[in-house]
């Protein structure tokens, strides 16, 4: 089987329309990237599985969706104006940019640039902070600074007495947010693996201080299965543990949940155990009692946190690479991506074989009564093997074929895109039919 690679993945994005370069027309602007019709599904889909997992499969885990700009002490409780650093050196040489981990410690005791090769044109490291600064109102002076959110995280954390008092919830129970984040990334690349911009699903689940570690385990779990339900393959995934020196500033213990990747093993979601720091550094400079009072064991305690922590651009790189094949038919090559049908952008194409004896209106018809209730996609251009294959590309589960036999007996064909097996049923079946699949 031909191997996948990013290149592969990249141009099957711009082909279908999942993915495009941000603002193309003016030369692009650098690791941003845009979602176009397919890969805006695509990113809904995954969102709501998500959504699903945590939210309405849980019963004492509930939604919010905080703003992106929050007050600028949040990020000084958080650790990130003073911890939130990546360091960066310069090649005076060439004027690449790399972080210092990047470089291998012999290059580094020489300061061999990786790019050029030149020795002694690095620069010595520099910290340098990954959030992005702008300015609230008119006025562009110092007291306005604030910054785009790094992680939707602190907005569950400042939120977490108004959630609670609100919803009346008790220890333990979990708070989940899907935004977008903003890291100005001294590498970013990879395509959408890397960005500045990106979204984010997470979860906070706050517990009893000594429940921390039981919890910790079983999200660890819960998390590694739910890809698996995604139909990513367990074999290509796996725990990663961070060690002391890998650790971020607010973590006790971290384990990344890791994919293979063409470009290797990478990080594709972390489950934390962050402890009391985040709620004990807010109440410490927001001056408001944040603990917990159990009434039950008549006791007070500022609740540990549980934090599982997904990228969803990761996720979505993910489903696709996972989903791509290359499969070598007796003429040609047939790229497919094999998408679970929960998460596949069109449903099913509905497809007149000819463009006459009435065929387009029936196929048109079906659309219709379709469309109102799920994503299925109309299609009369080019052959019918020419089309099969561009749904094929796109991740298409069905393509419903209207033939002249759909004339004399009311029956379409069912084209399955992994089996390539065909069917015939009922044209007044049809969304039944997908409906039954879609949740199987
Ligand atoms: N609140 C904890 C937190 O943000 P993180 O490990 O820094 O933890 C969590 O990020 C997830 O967010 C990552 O596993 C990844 O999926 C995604 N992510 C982080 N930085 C990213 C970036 N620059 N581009 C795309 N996704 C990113």
């Amino acid at each position: 089987m031909a191997t996948v690679t990013m290149d592969k993945i990249v141009s099957l994005c711009k082909r279908r329309g999942y993915i495009f370069q941000s603002s193309e027309i003016y030369g692009k602007l650098n690791a941003c990237y845009d979602y176009g019709p397919l890969g805006v599904e695509l990113k809904k889909n995954i969102k709501e599985v998500w959504w699903q997992a945590m939210v309405y499969e849980h019963d004492n885990i509930v939604g919010l969706d905080a703003a992106i700009l929050m007050h600028p002490r949040v990020w000084e409780a958080s650790g990130h104006v003073e911890g939130f650093h990546d360091p960066l050196v310069d090649c005076k040489q060439c004027k690449n940019r790399f972080r210092e981990d990047e470089i291998s410690p012999e290059k580094l005791a020489i300061k061999q640039c990786p790019a050029c090769g030149t020795k002694g044109s690095l620069t010595e490291p520099r910290q340098f902070n990954l959030m992005f600064k702008t300015h609230m109102g008119a006025v562009e002076e110092n007291a306005s600074v604030i910054y785009l959110r790094p992680e939707t995280a602190q907005g569950i954390y400042v939120n977490y007495k108004n959630v609670m008092d609100s919803s009346r919830l008790k220890i333990p129970f979990g708070i989940a947010q899907i935004g977008k984040a903003f890291r100005n990334e001294i590498t970013p690349g990879n395509f959408i693996f890397r960005t500045r911009e990106f979204e984010q699903m997470e979860m906070q689940f706050f517990v009893k201080p000594g429940d921390d570690d039981n919890y910790f385990e079983e999200w660890k779990q819960k998390r590694i299965d739910f890809y698996n339900r995604m139909g990513i393959r367990k074999e290509k995934l796996r725990f990663h543990q961070h060690g002391p020196d890998e650790l971020a500033h607010y973590a006790k213990a971290a384990f990344d949940i890791e994919y293979e990747f063409p470009i290797g093993w990478k990080e594709l979601e972390g489950v934390h155990n962050r402890t009391d720091f985040d709620l004990s550094r807010h109440q410490e400079y927001s001056g408001k009692d944040l603990s917990y009072f159990d009434d039950v064991n008549r006791e007070r305690f500022i609740p540990y946190i549980i934090e599982t922590s997904a990228g969803v651009d990761r996720t979505l790189l993910t489903c696709l690479v996972d989903a791509y094949e290359e499969e070598e038919l007796e003429k040609d090559t047939r790229i497919v991506l094999h998408l679970d049908p929960k998460l596949a952008p069109i449903k099913a194409a509905i497809l007149p074989l000819v463009n006459r004896d009435n065929m387009p209106d029936i196929a048109m018809a079906i659309y219709h009564a379709t469309k109102k209730h799920m994503n299925t996609f109309y299609d009369q251009g080019g052959s019918i093997g020419r089309r099969y294959r561009r749904q094929d590309e796109a991740g298409t589960p069905f393509c419903i074929t209207v033939d002249s036999q759909t004339i004399e007996d009311g029956t379409v064909t069912v084209r399955d895109r992994d089996t390539l097996g065909q069917i015939r049923i009922s044209k007044d079946t049809v969304l039944n039919f997908l409906k039954d699949k879609l949740v199987q």
